[in-house]
């Protein structure tokens, strides 16, 4: 079976948003396993908003491990507190960077990444599992749209995590 992402590419990105967690939640309703789910999920962001790097680094222990994803190699482990995705995993809060150069601390994974969205991921018991990790080749390419939508896929969604 070969499912595509119904999408219309001329739309604003609120209204790609719209169009797209529906359909996220209808690919991955009745699935459990998180890797299914996670890889779901990363593809298709990923495809319907062409970003660089699109994935999810996962706790364990006291580090992020890299899990699902779209794009180039990239770092393994993350320890707490450490760039971009240790950050938001310590504070619980979504981070969003305008310039990865300008951000103290910032993992570059690939010269090519300009800016940045990290989302925890958080259990419906309020437990940080992981993030989701997005990166662009534009500077300032993420905004609240980006984390109010983002936020609604990775926070207290039960299953899909
Ligand atoms: N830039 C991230 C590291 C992960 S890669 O971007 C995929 C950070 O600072 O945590």
């Amino acid at each position: 079976m070969s499912e595509s992402i119904n999408i219309d590419r001329s739309s604003s990105k609120s209204e790609k948003y719209e169009q797209l967690i529906p359909q996220i939640l209808a690919l991955v309703k009745g699935e459990s396993n998180r890797v299914a789910i996670l890889a779901t999920v990363s593809a298709v962001l990923h495809e319907a908003f062409d970003f660089f790097w699109t994935g999810f680094y996962l706790v364990e222990g006291s580090e992020l491990i890299v899990g699902p994803f779209q794009g180039l190699v990239a770092c393994l482990r993350i320890q707490k507190g450490k760039g971009v995705c240790g950050s938001a995993w310590e504070n619980e809060q979504s981070i969003i960077v305008p310039d990865v150069y300008k951000y103290p601390g910032h993992i570059a994974c690939s010269a090519l990444s300009q800016s940045e969205i990290v989302i925890p991921l958080i259990s419906d018991s309020g437990k940080v599992l992981g993030v989701l990790d997005i990166d662009s080749t534009e500077l300032d390419a993420f905004d609240d749209v980006d984390r109010n939508n983002l936020e609604k896929l990775c926070i207290h969604r039960g299953k899909i995590l």
